[in-house]
């Protein structure tokens, strides 16, 4: 059987939801990632070092047994931050970075960032305490058409932010576009970008043609094919700054259904690994998973890389098409269609 070995990767974007919706989500990251950055924009936002560390605590309980998956935390910033909670945040153990969501952008980001520029005093205390900022580029302004948005940030906001802080560390979250992924090849190894599967597996339309899609339905959003076919090449490239973020995103179904604005965000946590093996797969380009999924991300955070492997096995399987979600149930991408690769899980007390 045609197997496939890696050092055991991690996760450098993930939404695990809490309260009752943490079963689900912390089983299904800790099936196969080692470790995972976790989004802070649970409602109410995750916006001081003690908040994060109640919700890692959380996190933990909720931890298969004998897994040893860690959960990396990050701080909300919002227009409230002070210096003194990121150099709480820099202090910290459990906080990894912070996250810049415009205000608007994305799901639960009201209490994001209305003005950019007012917070440079804390990106400055960030780049002084070598604390990366992690970026939803996305502008918000509803005069710009929702497929120009990351486009746009690049040169509205992202640029001005990396000339005034060269040494801040920045990953570029989810990029969707040619234009990012160039932009980010061409600087330095400072900036970086996470690579969703789903962004890599589809365009734009296979979620508008033959009916609208919702489960299809993220931010930023998919767009034209030929941005896909740049994304596979950035992330199947072999350069370090594209690593792993699934963005894997849980709404309950009745969210994702809703006919009065459909929630954006694809769960890909179930199915992961596999998916991105499909795409590094269909790109020819299989022997790029490794550096991609397990040792970049690490290298920019500074985190050593695992030293435990996972094996997935072309072995077709079919994901149930729901899965069951605290009180709720949530569609997983893929739902009730085959994927090729599974992950092999080790012999129970092995
Ligand atoms: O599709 C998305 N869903 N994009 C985001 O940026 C947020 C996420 C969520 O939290 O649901
Ligand atoms: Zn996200």
């Amino acid at each position: 059987m045609q197997t496939i070995t890696l050092t055991r990767p991690d996760d450098w974007h993930i939404h695990l939801r809490d309260g009752d919706y943490l079963p689900t989500t912390v089983s299904d990251v800790a099936r196969q990632f080692g470790r995972a950055i976790v989004m802070p924009n649970l409602t109410p936002p995750v916006v001081t070092v003690p908040q994060a560390l109640a919700y890692r605590d959380q996190i933990l309980l909720n931890r298969p047994s004998g897994s040893n998956f860690q959960p990396l935390m990050t701080l909300y910033l919002t227009d409230q931050t002070r210096p003194s909670d990121i150099v709480a945040a820099a202090q910290s153990r459990d906080v990894y970075a912070c996250k810049l969501y415009p205000a608007g952008a994305t799901t639960n980001s009201d209490a994001g960032v209305g003005s950019i520029e007012a917070l440079y005093p804390i990106f400055e205390t960030m780049q002084q305490q070598q604390l990366p900022l992690l970026i939803h580029g996305e502008v918000t302004d509803t005069q710009i058409d929702i497929f120009d948005r990351e486009q746009v940030f690049i040169d509205q906001y992202l640029i001005p932010i990396i000339t005034t802080f060269p040494e801040l560390k920045i990953v570029f979250e989810h990029i969707t576009t040619q234009d990012a992924a160039s932009f980010v090849a061409e600087q330095s190894a400072n900036i970086a970008a996470t690579i969703t599967a789903h962004h890599l597996l589809y365009h734009r339309t296979h979620m508008l043609s033959g009916g609208m899609k919702p489960i299809l339905f993220c931010l930023p959003i998919l767009k034209r094919d030929t941005h896909q076919a740049a994304l596979i090449r950035a992330a199947t490239s072999g350069d370090p700054s594209f690593f792993l973020g699934t963005d894997s995103a849980p709404h309950p179904r009745s969210r994702k259904e809703d006919a009065c604005g459909c929630a954006a965000g694809c769960y890909t946590a179930h199915a992961a690994i596999e998916l991105y093996a499909e795409a590094f797969e269909q790109a020819g380009r299989l022997e790029y998973l490794e550096g991609f999924a397990s040792h970049f991300g690490a290298d920019f955070y500074g985190l050593p890389r695992h030293v435990d492997t996972i094996t997935l096995e072309a072995m077709p399987w079919v994901p149930p098409k729901t899965i069951p979600f605290g009180p709720d149930e949530l569609m997983p991408l893929r739902g009730g269609e085959t994927i090729k690769w599974r992950l092999v899980q080790p012999e129970a007390g092995s």
